[in-house]
């Protein structure tokens, strides 16, 4: 694969919040996922959140016996998430914050606050073998500090640049695309691998898939809702298209 290449992370929470609004098995998250890797995902990523309120335990068990493609365990910096982690140990560990009443991640990690504590905490994970990434809004002292704690990854939120989009706030979107552009420039300078994700959509991955520092995309809630009418494999191929196309 070339240097290049853009991974795409597919993130298959949502099945598992269609699967929990009636309970029993149905749909599988885990059928997701291989039909996801067979469409041209480089990767899965799911997130047990601490209500569960979509991926469970048994998930994570299934993804880590079934996948052939790296795992990207997402999870908040709790003591409970670490020692589920560690005891699985995948390929990429994401960590976000997590607030019981958001109805998704709604904001990059304060790493500089908490410095001292997140350091202490990847610790152990970067000597189990995961890649520690760190999922922060584009800011530059948020940065600074994911470097100085020893993450080899941040994952810059793309929420904020397609909200905007979404509502047709133009001029925002753009001041927003452009503190991305600058932030996976300057984070790259650091030596980090810089990923982004959340909310993005045909309509926005573009530019994004276009800044050269940025090695991958993790994408769900559209790629799942957009499944229902294209169905899974042909939302994930028209994606990857996109992504290729907006790099080439
Ligand atoms: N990246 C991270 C770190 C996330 O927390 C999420 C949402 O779980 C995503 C990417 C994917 O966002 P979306 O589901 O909006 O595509």
């Amino acid at each position: 694969m070339s240097d290049n290449h853009l991974r795409l992370g597919v993130n298959i929470d949502h099945v598992a919040t269609v699967r929990n609004a009636r309970g029993g098995a149905y749909p599988d998250p885990l059928r997701a996922a291989k039909l996801a890797e067979e469409a041209g995902a480089d990767g899965i990523t799911a997130h047990l959140r601490e209500d569960r309120r979509h991926i469970s335990d048994a998930d994570i068990d299934g993804l880590m016996e079934v996948l052939s493609v790296p795992l990207n365990f997402e999870m908040a910096a709790t003591p409970e998430m670490q020692k589920i982690a560690l005891r699985h140990k995948p390929h990429a560990v994401c960590i976000v914050p997590e607030k019981r009443e958001e109805r998704t991640t709604e904001g990059g990690l304060e790493v500089a606050r908490e410095e001292n504590k997140l350091a202490h905490f990847i610790a152990p994970l970067r000597e189990a073998g995961c890649r520690v990434s760190i999922f922060i809004a584009a800011d530059q002292r948020q940065i600074e500090a994911a470097h100085r704690i020893g993450a080899e990854v941040i994952e810059l939120h793309t929420g904020a640049y397609c909200d905007a989009h979404a509502e047709g706030r133009m001029d925002e979107a753009v001041r927003e695309l452009e503190s991305l552009r600058e932030m996976s420039a300057f984070a790259h300078s650091l030596g980090l691998e810089v990923h982004a994700g959340h909310g993005l959509t045909y309509d926005t991955v573009q530019p994004i898939a276009a800044f050269p520092e940025v090695r991958e995309l993790n994408i769900g809630h559209f790629l799942i809702g957009e499944s229902i009418f294209r169905g899974l494999t042909p939302a994930i191929v028209e994606m990857r298209r996109l992504m290729d196309e907006a790099r080439a």
